[in-house]
């Protein structure tokens, strides 16, 4: 009886721990705060930044709308990386390492209107981002290594008001992706080798017409052509700074040769390369050529070694051949060549 009694007891006590962690862990789910943050519930905010974070922290309160994670070595961001705070309006991930951004990453944040992804290291930016982000105003991806930007959005970005592309390695930047933003006020650009070719003339023309209509911009200075080194886009007068030529095959108002001379400050080598995002496949035939040269001497290789192996064989056949023959005669009429020999051979068989 006294057994039973404790045993009971026992189990008493095991549920009541159950439910006391379970209380527990709901707690959590509404009112913690992750280990190396600091939590504002009065102005909704969560501070991680400085942390030496790698990764983003998980358990962060859903009523988050900003959240610093900024001076931090975040490296990757996975998909729906915030979809537990689905509020947040401001998002600082400034000075971290990011380079691995899944492509869905931000997608659920509607509401976000801040976004810092300045000092990090991304290479490329999705153009779906746009509609993952729906409500932003404020984009800053400077000091980055975005080396192109989409072309265009698919739709246009109609709260976007500021972007700030200023100290990564863009050459070109597409009109048409300017274009889908239009309540831009502040574009921030310097700090990037622009390439002003003919490819630059949209760019040019869209930052004429943005800064007429009260638009704020640094400005655009050319590191590439020559002639142009270390002059503002907006500076270089138009009757020097032509359209791009088009294709022969379409070409159909032939200009007069004076005309051809002026279209294009630099030399035709790769002057309809649009130089955007969709320009990496260019390697490619570079590598396919190598890919075709490392096949075929691969194949000469194979193919003389198989001729030698096939040599070997052959000879290996003729040789146990001959020597079959030689063994299938009888012991008695051996030659005088076959005495010399098989010494050995005599030996071995002459217990036999
Ligand atoms: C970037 O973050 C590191 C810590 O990860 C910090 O030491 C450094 O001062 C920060 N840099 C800037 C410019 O804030
Ligand atoms: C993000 O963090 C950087 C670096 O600490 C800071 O300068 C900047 O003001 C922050 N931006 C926002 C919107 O909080
Ligand atoms: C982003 O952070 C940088 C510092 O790293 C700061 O200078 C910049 O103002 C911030 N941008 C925005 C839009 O808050
Ligand atoms: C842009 O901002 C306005 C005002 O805050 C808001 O009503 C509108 O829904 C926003 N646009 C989009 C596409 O979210
Ligand atoms: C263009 O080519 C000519 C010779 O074909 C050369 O003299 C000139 O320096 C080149 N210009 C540029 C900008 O490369």
């Amino acid at each position: 009886v006294f057994d039973e009694g404790a045993q009971l007891e026992e189990g008493t006590m095991k549920g009541a721990l159950l439910l006391l962690s379970s209380v527990s862990v709901l707690l959590q789910g509404v009112g913690s705060c992750p280990e190396k943050c600091f939590c504002h519930p009065s102005s909704n905010s969560v501070d991680c930044s400085g942390r030496g974070l790698a990764e983003t922290p998980s358990d962060l309160p859903p009523w988050t709308l900003t959240l610093f994670l900024q001076d931090n070595r975040i490296h990757w961001l996975p998909a729906l990386a915030f979809r537990s705070i689905p509020l947040l309006t401001t998002l600082n991930l400034s000075n971290n390492s990011l380079s691995n951004v899944a492509s869905n990453a931000f997608y659920g944040l509607w509401h976000l209107q801040v976004l810092n992804l300045s000092q990090n290291s991304l290479l490329s930016l999705e153009s779906n981002l746009a509609h993952a982000l729906p409500r932003l105003r404020e984009l800053d991806v400077s000091s980055n290594s975005l080396s192109c930007l989409p072309t265009s959005l698919d739709e246009p970005w109609e709260n976007l008001t500021v972007l700030n592309v200023q100290q990564n390695h863009l050459p070109h930047l597409k009109r048409a992706l300017l274009e889908s933003m239009p309540r831009l006020k502040l574009v921030l650009l310097k700090d990037n080798p622009w390439k002003c070719n003919c490819h630059l003339l949209g760019l040019k023309l869209w930052l004429e017409r943005f800064t007429f209509e009260g638009g704020v911009t640094d400005g655009v200075v050319c590191g590439v052509p020559e002639p142009w080194n270390g002059k503002d886009l907006l500076s270089i007068p138009h009757e020097l700074y032509q359209p791009c030529p088009l294709p022969p095959s379409l070409n159909e108002q032939p200009g007069s040769p004076s005309e051809e001379a002026l279209k294009s400050p630099e030399n035709n080598s790769g002057s309809r390369n649009p130089s955007e995002c969709e320009v990496k496949p260019k390697p490619r035939p570079v590598n396919l050529r190598r890919a075709v040269a490392t096949v075929v001497i691969t194949g000469v290789v194979c193919g003389i070694v198989c001729l030698m192996m096939l040599a070997a064989a052959i000879y290996g056949c003729a040789y146990a051949a001959i020597t079959a023959r030689y063994q299938g005669r009888p012991l008695v009429s051996t030659g005088e060549s076959e005495k010399m020999a098989g010494g050995k051979e005599l030996m071995d068989r002459s217990p036999a």
